[in-house]
């Protein structure tokens, strides 16, 4: 799906300007300056001019490309290694294990830790390509990329023949983003297979899917909400454990047609979409809301990130704000939460507990479980202490 508000790119191809609309799912500004590369550019002289700010226009085989972003990675790795990435985490491991010494260190660590994966990202993103109006390499030994590329950014606009210019990393997420459409998410817990498209959040971690396999369902369960549905995995599990009608809302347009496509293929025909922001309009009360917000509250860098990170924890406070004004008299609510955030000291546990009665809402109970995904295991993280310590909730709310 395109912005609707194009940018366009320019450069100097044999001494003619070319210009071509610009596309970057990391909300990055066209390139100032362009220069062509191809496969007798070097490894190091690519990365210097990566890091200097200069874009690089791909001319090289297709292949040798996917090779020098490899190339280009390795360097970015043995520089940060070299530099922040070392301090940071033994400063990191150090804040958590010896909790006394300097935990007010821990949001600075994480902040300046996205800070290096956004650098890393600039740089990477500087190797462009360019395809024609039907989404088409002309390089040497291109695979089709036509398809995947239509299903992640939209249609070009072919009337005015207009190619495109976007970075390998972002066709290489279309193109890994088309293989997981396909071949879908097992979600072995539950039976099915999930299929997420481009730019909806992936249940690839889905330990808490069980917690929502194991809350008992409220005696009275003709409606339910699924608010920010995502791929529409809750609304599903709670279709499959007999809500009689389930609501769920997204604002991101690729969730509602994700979602979508996923009831269709199951056949649940008790299954509603709304694109809303929070809570559906002209719906009965709910005898049941489910959420699963972004579990971090920080400011998303770019729309791909909006399913993780929530600014001022605005989803996430809203969604309390408004829940007892949908909510049926017996009914409730159950809040999927990591509380990462809270060994990241981006929130406190008092601060959750102080929104929820706030919001006039009391907790009933809550089931937990331990997240099992590599990044919680992976002990060269620099932000492994408080990772690996992460605790998933489903809390169960109700009327105070
Ligand atoms: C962590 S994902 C959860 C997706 C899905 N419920 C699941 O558990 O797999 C959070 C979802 O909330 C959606 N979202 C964020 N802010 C929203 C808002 N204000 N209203 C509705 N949906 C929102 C995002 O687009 C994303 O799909």
């Amino acid at each position: 799906m395109l912005a609707t508000q194009k940018q366009y790119v320019q450069w100097f191809e044999n001494e003619t300007l070319r210009h071509a609309r610009w596309l970057s799912e990391s909300n990055h500004l066209p390139p100032a300056r362009i220069v062509l590369v191809d496969d007798k550019t070097t490894a190091d002289e690519a990365y210097r001019l990566a890091c200097e700010g200069t874009s690089l226009l791909w001319h090289g085989d297709f292949h040798n490309a996917r090779q020098l972003l490899q190339a280009l990675k390795r360097r970015i790795e043995r520089t940060n290694e070299r530099s922040e990435q070392r301090k940071i985490k033994k400063a990191a491991n150090k804040t958590v294990a010896e909790s006394s010494e300097t935990p007010k260190d821990i949001p600075n660590l994480f902040h300046q830790q996205r800070q290096i994966q956004a650098q890393r990202s600039r740089i990477l993103s500087r190797l462009l390509l360019e395809l024609d109006t039907d989404y088409v390499s002309h390089l040497r030994r291109a695979p089709d990329v036509s398809t995947a590329c239509t299903a992640a950014f939209g249609q070009l606009d072919k009337a005015a023949d207009e190619s495109c210019v976007l970075s390998f990393r972002d066709l290489q997420g279309a193109l890994g983003a088309a293989q997981w459409r396909e071949k879908g998410v097992s979600i072995e817990s539950l039976g099915v297979s999930i299929y997420p498209h481009y730019g909806v959040f992936a249940p690839t971690r889905h330990e808490y899917v069980q917690l929502l396999l194991d809350a008992p369902l409220p005696t009275v369960n003709n409606v339910a909400y699924d608010i920010g549905t995502g791929t529409g995995l809750l609304a599903i599990i709670l279709a499959q454990r007999g809500v009689k009608q389930v609501i769920a809302t997204d604002l991101n347009p690729r969730a509602l047609d994700c979602a979508s496509e996923n009831f269709t293929r199951l056949e649940l025909a008790n299954v509603k979409l709304q694109q809303a922001d929070l809570y559906p309009t002209d719906a009965p009360l709910a005898n049941l809301i489910v959420c699963n917000p972004p579990w971090l509250p920080a400011k998303p860098s770019s729309p791909l990130e909006y399913a993780v990170y929530d600014a001022n924890s605005t989803m996430l406070r809203g969604f309390l704000q408004g829940a007892k004004q949908h909510l049926a008299e017996q009914g409730e609510i159950w809040l999927i939460l990591s509380d990462l955030a809270e060994h990241l000291q981006l929130r406190t546990r008092e601060e959750l507990l102080d929104w929820f009665a706030n919001a006039g809402l009391a907790v009933k109970y809550r089931l937990d479980t331990k997240p099992k995904h590599g990044r919680s295991q992976d002990e060269t993280d620099p932000l492994f202490a408080a990772r690996s310590a992460e605790v998933t909730s489903l809390w169960c709310l109700q009327r105070a």
